[in-house]
């Protein structure tokens, strides 16, 4: 079972069976029979498309893959997928959404597509000199990158600024950094990034007077953002013995370790991206381009820090936020060749990478307060233990009805571990 305050369409659809949810969110969505066999996994990724996608392919692995109620986002309801191995993501993520709808949902906005491409510049006489000079051709060199990638072109992407840093001290000793500024649409924008770098290279070391090492895009997309809000209404916050004020201030006064602590930190950020990576999965998009994103620019001042904030306002209510990197496409690579990648952007209805970029970090802000209103209240094991329990039943060779039958005699003895879920099952079996 799911931690207890499930809200009622929650318990809804957790309680019907799979075949009955599948069946729900197909109506809810529109999704035809096909697509609705790529989110089973009837008919997902296929060993011959997994060939084509990385080497030496011996078969495709499979995860959970939940669906997560309750999301308001700018407005509108989504259904958000979202694939992960770990219980009480999904129950938790749908639940703190219900509670944001009492505030209106989620806020969010993403800045313009714009990712950093990086080229190293060695070997120049007078790097200051080198620098300048490159700077000069910045017209010209913007000119000759527009002209690389005529789809993006034709889409009006394509480049937007160019810079020259100078790295003074590095264990070489001085060189230079190129950052070509690039629009990359709805694109994740690796591929096209890098082409446009080895086609800019030859040119950029001729005007620098210097050779170029690495051509390569950065992950730490910083002008690539995805910011959210949320506000939770006191009436909202009340929790089994806890009053609302003391929730709210507890909530606050967690997320002021991580703010204050880089360990506390790490871990407050885990569980933000425990959100954010779900839906990254699910959409086929690279989440260890987000997670060097996200903790990158967590450690932007030169502390490691929290992702998020969490305060009050005017009126007491419980207020946060979340601003990252998110570098999502919905064009390219995975998202278009995984079948249920596909279908997943189908399911949420984006028409944009910024759309997709809005949705994650709104389920990242949910899935940190989830983690933080457990944690400043009863701890986070009761809820976890309960399909932690369940997935120990598996374990131990439960199967049907068994699982939940053995998973709750653990959890009412509170020992929940395989050596018990055996002896329960040779019980019962
Ligand atoms: C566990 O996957 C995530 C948490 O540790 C996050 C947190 O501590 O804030 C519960």
């Amino acid at each position: 079972m799911p931690p207890a305050p499930i809200h009622k369409e929650q318990i809804h659809f957790y309680n019907l069976t799979l075949a009955e949810r599948l069946q729900r969110i197909g109506e809810q969505a529109g999704l035809s029979t096909e697509e609705l066999a790529a989110l089973s996994g009837a008919a997902g990724l296929q060993p011959e498309q997994a060939e084509a996608m990385v080497e030496n392919v011996v078969g495709v692995y499979a995860l959970p893959l939940g669906i997560a109620q309750n999301f308001v986002v700018n407005g509108r309801e989504v259904l958000v997928p979202m694939v992960i191995e770990e219980p009480s993501v999904v129950a938790g993520a749908s639940f703190m959404a219900r509670l944001a709808k009492s505030g209106g949902g989620f806020f969010a906005q993403a800045t313009a597509p714009e990712m950093i491409g990086q080229l190293q510049i060695l070997d120049t006489v007078n790097p200051h000199e080198a620098r300048l000079r490159l700077l000069e051709k910045k017209a010209e060199l913007l000119a000759e990158a527009s002209e690389i990638d005529p789809v993006l072109k034709r889409l009006n992407g394509g480049p937007r600024d160019l810079e020259v840093r100078l790295i003074e001290q590095s264990p070489i000793g001085p060189f230079l950094v190129l950052h070509l500024i690039y629009d990359v649409r709805d694109a994740m924008g690796a591929n096209v990034i890098n082409t446009v770098l080895e086609h800019l290279a030859p040119h950029v070391a001729e005007i620098a007077g210097g050779r170029v090492l690495l051509r390569i895009l950065s992950n730490l997309a910083d002008r690539r953002l995805a910011r959210v809000r949320c506000t939770i209404r006191l009436s909202e916050l009340k929790f089994a013995e806890f009053p609302a004020e003391l929730l709210r201030d507890n909530i606050i006064a967690a997320w002021a370790f991580a703010e204050a602590d880089p360990y506390r930190a790490a871990t407050h950020n885990k569980g933000i991206m425990n959100g954010v990576d779900a839906v990254v999965l699910a959409t086929g998009n690279d989440w260890r381009a987000i997670e060097a994103g996200a903790h990158a620019y967590a450690a932007r001042s030169g502390r490691y820090t929290s992702l998020s904030t969490w305060g009050k306002d005017g009126e007491g209510n419980l207020v946060g936020t979340l601003e990252m990197p998110m570098a999502v496409g919905i064009v390219g690579g995975a998202t278009r060749v995984h079948p249920a990648a596909r279908v997943a952007l189908k399911l949420m209805g984006v028409k944009t990478a910024a759309d997709l970029a809005e949705i994650i970090v709104s389920v990242g802000l949910a899935q940190n307060l989830a983690a933080l209103r457990a944690l400043a209240s009863e701890g986070i094991q009761r809820g976890h233990m309960a399909l932690h329990a369940r997935q120990v039943a598996i374990a131990a060779g439960a199967s049907g009805e068994q699982i939940n039958h053995i998973a709750g005699r653990m959890v009412a003895e509170n020992k929940v571990h395989i050596t018990r879920a055996e002896e329960l099952l040779k019980e019962i079996s």
